[in-house]
């Protein structure tokens, strides 16, 4: 039976994105087969699916521009984003009418063909970034493990190391997706435990250290130092300002690759389009997804230069789906949005705003607030469980999911208008206060 779910007052919609979108009828396009209630969504997952996460008990249905409606008709704000991977805002129109343009042609032709979209989509993402070439994959843990297999190829062929003893060196904390070589350099024992063994050749140091850095560069079997600028799903840590610029300089005497993966940073979450612009360096191969692709479609890659992109030849690396027209074509119309709607600077100025408002809280219940743009984190007290206080933000309309059981990342599509973030900052204040002794 189809129903229609009725909006309260409160309800009335105005999207960051497009004018024309808050003159659609909301009542009308709200129409859908709502044939269960969110228990039976959550009862149906937990018996079918297999219980690799631990969702917020919120089954959603709808999204558009920064909100979310649930099966009964609740709208949320969305403060995650699909961990960036929605910087433009959830089914944007220009990127959706992208997709349908090119689904009706041409989806996939596999790397055994030329497409026409592929070089178009490189010629503009490469200039855009000034790099010479892009290699295209699909999740953004195969740009990792490609970034890594290019660091490997080129330490043997280019610099000289020695078969089978490249080293690729991480930082403590890092995330960088669930394969196997992912987990081999994770530092957290949820992500690695029983999965043994593990990926040789990788090491671990410290986040922001320089000087730990410079040692272990010294060793000439280094190929490569893989690094987030910021790190995400650690609790958005930011380092010291003069880090990245010690990185590049570290590895440019060392002759090691800086690797930076931007998966989660890039695309103006922070604030510039990427993290690394905020010391104005640049990295060997800089990695990107999650918001390449604006939440349509998984589509990752990597940048490099000529002499580390050409030491991988044909049938040495690849993906069936990676640079496929459909994901291409997204891409491309992803990136124009981010330049054409000013998505960096609207992320630096509310995210100035939300950290201001956030800095206010008392300090017995938010201890620290950090982050850069609209990439942000509160720290809550260890005494309060950071659950319950997301929780209580979801029966208030936000939605927040914790890291690390007393850090809350709060990061909501970069479309936001300056009086949504107030009207947020507001909803969280409330909540924060009833901690208050
Ligand atoms: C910094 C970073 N790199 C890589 C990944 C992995 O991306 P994916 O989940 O698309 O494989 C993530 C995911 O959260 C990430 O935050």
């Amino acid at each position: 039976m189809e129903h229609i779910i009725r909006l309260p007052v409160r309800f009335n919609v105005v999207f960051g994105h497009s004018r024309e979108i808050s003159k659609i009828n909301w009542q009308q396009k709200l129409k859908f087969n709502r044939s269960i209630t969110s228990q039976e969504v959550f009862d149906r997952e937990h018996k079918y699916g297999a219980h690799n996460y631990h969702p917020l008990p919120v089954a959603i249905c709808k999204a558009e521009g920064v909100f979310m409606w649930d099966m009964e008709g609740n709208r949320y704000f969305d403060f995650l984003s699909a961990y960036s991977a929605v910087n433009q805002g959830h089914c944007h129109p220009r990127i959706f009418q992208a997709f349908v343009d090119q689904a009706k042609i041409l989806t996939l032709t596999s790397r055994a063909f030329y497409s026409d979209a592929l070089g178009e989509f490189e010629e503009y993402i490469t200039r855009l970034f000034a790099y010479d070439k892009w290699l295209p994959m699909n999740t953004g843990v195969e740009g990792g493990e490609t970034a890594c297999k290019l660091a490997r190829k080129w330490g043997y062929k280019k610099k000289g190391i020695p078969k089978n003893q490249a080293k690729i060196i991480f930082a403590e904390g890092n995330f960088w997706g669930r394969t196997l070589s992912a987990v081999s350099s994770s530092t957290d024992p949820l992500s690695y435990n029983e999965f043994g063994p593990f990926m040789p050749g990788f090491h671990v140091i410290p986040y922001d250290d320089l000087h730990s850095l410079e040692k272990t560069l010294a060793d000439p079997t280094v190929c490569a130092f893989m690094v987030e600028p910021i790190q995400g799903e650690a609790g958005v840590i930011v380092p010291k300002t003069g880090y990245l610029k010690g990185v590049r300089e570290l590895c440019t005497k060392h002759n090691v690759l800086w690797i930076a993966d931007e998966v989660q940073t890039g695309l103006c979450r922070t604030g510039r389009l990427l993290a690394v612009d905020h010391e104005a360096v640049k990295p060997d191969i800089l990695i990107l997804g999650k918001a390449l692709s604006g939440g349509f479609y998984p589509v990752s890659g990597v940048l490099a230069n000529n002499p580390v992109m050409l030491s991988i030849g044909p049938g040495e690396h690849g993906s069936t789906y990676g640079g496929n027209p459909l994901g291409s074509r997204i891409a491309l119309e992803a990136l124009k949005v981010l330049e054409e709607e000013k998505l960096a600077e609207r992320a630096e100025s509310c995210g100035k705003i939300l950290r201001e408002e956030l800095n206010k809280l008392p300090r017995d219940v938010v201890t620290l607030v950090r982050g850069k743009g609209l990439l942000n984190a509160i720290v809550i007290n260890k005494e309060i469980d950071a659950m319950e206080i997301c929780l209580k933000l979801k029966d208030q309309g936000l939605l927040a999911k914790p890291t690390h059981n007393h850090i809350i990342r709060l990061a909501p599509p970069l479309i936001i208008s300056t009086s949504q973030i107030q009207e947020c900052a507001e909803i969280i204040r409330r909540v924060i206060l009833t901690y208050c002794k």
